[in-house]
């Protein structure tokens, strides 16, 4: 199983931050925000990873991530995304690099507390398809949400005003070969961007997608408050590891 961590984008909802770097090389208490969630692949055993990265700053990925020494890694592979055209834009770049195998595809701003590790082995189980983590929330409306009957997710919503549930969608996914045709067939959304939710609702109407609800703490870091709460968050669980 192949690694894609995603950290395209602009970051426009962090101006001034972003003015003249990248969300990603922020920092998250002591370390660069794109160092957590490449360490969540490491950690579930995934050693072949592609960074997609976009913008002005691109070159400070290398001079900052070199061939992922630091995490144990021989090499790292990277990709420009030109623009903003979303996460599902952004992930189709990883095509050539994926080569037909399965991938575990997480968002650069996202960060979690536990290990994504029984999940992934949960995938390699199911025999192809798609899996998701869900997480509990007090804003769904923020994200991505699941409309759940039974045991099964019928529909994703994106930044619903009416949430179908009290879960959110992480930004932590793993597909099979598949994706890169649906995301072929994918319209922009209204906000003008290839939408993730988009692919996942396609394998959802295909009966090819099965969840996990992720233990621990999950947060994003995209704008001011989830940027300082995933601060918080790391540091808490560094002085209780003291
Ligand atoms: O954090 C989880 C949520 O992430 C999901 O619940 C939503 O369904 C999903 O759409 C996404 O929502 P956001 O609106 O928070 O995504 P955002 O535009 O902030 O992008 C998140 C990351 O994805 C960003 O840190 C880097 C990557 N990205 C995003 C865009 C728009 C790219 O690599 N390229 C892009 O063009």
């Amino acid at each position: 199983m192949k690694g894609v961590v995603l950290a395209g984008g602009l970051g426009s909802r962090l101006h001034p931050l972003t003015k003249v770097t990248n969300k990603h090389l922020l920092p998250i208490y002591n370390k660069p925000m794109i160092y957590y969630p490449i360490e969540t692949l490491v950690e579930a055993g995934i050693r072949d990873i592609m960074i997609v990265t976009g913008g002005k700053n691109a070159g400070d990925f290398l001079r900052l991530l070199g061939n992922g020494k630091e995490f144990g890694l021989a090499h790292l592979n990277y990709t420009y995304q030109e623009g903003e055209g979303g996460i599902a834009a952004a992930l189709s770049l990883a095509e050539f690099f994926a080569d037909g195998q399965p991938i575990c595809v997480i968002l650069g701003d996202n960060i979690i507390e536990g290990s994504i590790r029984r999940y992934v082995e949960n995938f390699k189980k199911q025999g192809g398809g798609a899996r998701i983590l869900l997480k509990e929330v007090d804003d769904p409306g923020r994200f991505g949400v699941p409309a759940i009957q039974g045991d099964r997710i019928i529909r994703i919503d994106e930044k619903p005003k009416l949430p179908a549930s009290r879960y959110a969608v992480t930004g932590i996914y793993m597909y099979d070969e598949e994706v890169f045709g649906f995301i072929q067939d994918l319209k922009p959304s209204d906000r003008g961007e290839l939408e993730i939710t988009d692919v996942n609702n396609a394998y959802i109407e295909r009966g090819r997608m099965q969840y996990d609800v992720l233990e621990g703490w999950w947060t994003d870091a995209g704008t001011f408050e989830s940027l300082l709460r995933a601060s918080n968050l790391v540091s808490q669980n560094a002085q209780r590891s003291d």
